[in-house]
């Protein structure tokens, strides 16, 4: 797929005008939102990754094949952010939700390892009241063995209450099928 970064930006007024579909990546910080993009896309540095949480800080643009953009955000609940960058985040986000009506698929990315916290339950509320579908992708699957992994998506399907969960491995490409497919038919 072709693929290649658009825009950095903070505000509404440098979003890009294009007749594309977004498709955006939300989630806590570190969950594998970036990584994800890197691996639906098979480049590998793209979207700058990190092993430090709070990698990416604005909101990054990739126009991908002739139809979607990729809407990377900065990701939420990392304590030790600079308090700059945390005081920055609601805004910015928020104004980036109410004005995008491009969006028409919202990922909402979660570590499969840990239980969805009470911010991934507030962005998923967020996420359902302004855009059109949402889905749950649970990444790093192959952290876990085959048996907590089927114990683990249970409980981010049943913690977000949602009717299913899309697992994903950035590393081994698990899942790379089934979210091509989601996206491709909003
Ligand atoms: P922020 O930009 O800080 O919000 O983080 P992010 O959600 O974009 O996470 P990022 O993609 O930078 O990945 C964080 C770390 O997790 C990096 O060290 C990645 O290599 C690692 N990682 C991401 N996805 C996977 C995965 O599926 N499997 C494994 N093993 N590691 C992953
Ligand atoms: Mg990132």
């Amino acid at each position: 797929m072709e693929a290649s970064f658009s825009t950095a930006t903070t505000s509404k007024g440098q979003y890009p005008r294009n007749n594309r579909k977004w498709i955006v990546f939300s989630g806590r910080s570190n969950v594998g939102k970036s990584s994800l993009i890197n691996s639906l896309l098979a480049k590998k540095n793209l979207a700058r990754t990190s092993s430090t949480p709070g990698r990416t800080q604005t909101i990054n643009f990739y126009d991908v094949g002739d139809r979607w953009t990729f809407v990377d955000l900065p990701g939420y609940g990392f304590a030790r952010a600079p308090l700059r960058i945390r005081e920055q985040w609601g805004p910015m986000i928020e104004e980036f939700l109410q004005v995008a009506d491009a969006v028409k698929l919202a990922l909402l990315v979660v570590d499969v390892r840990h239980q969805p916290t009470a911010q991934d339950q507030l962005m998923r509320d967020y996420l359902r009241e302004h855009q059109r579908t949402l889905e749950v992708v649970a990444t790093k699957i192959d952290k876990i063995s085959r048996n907590r992994r089927v114990r683990h998506l249970k409980t981010v399907q049943e913690t977000l209450n949602v009717p299913r969960v899309v697992p994903y491995s950035a590393t081994r490409g698990d899942g790379k099928r089934e979210l091509w497919k989601i996206i491709r038919e909003v």
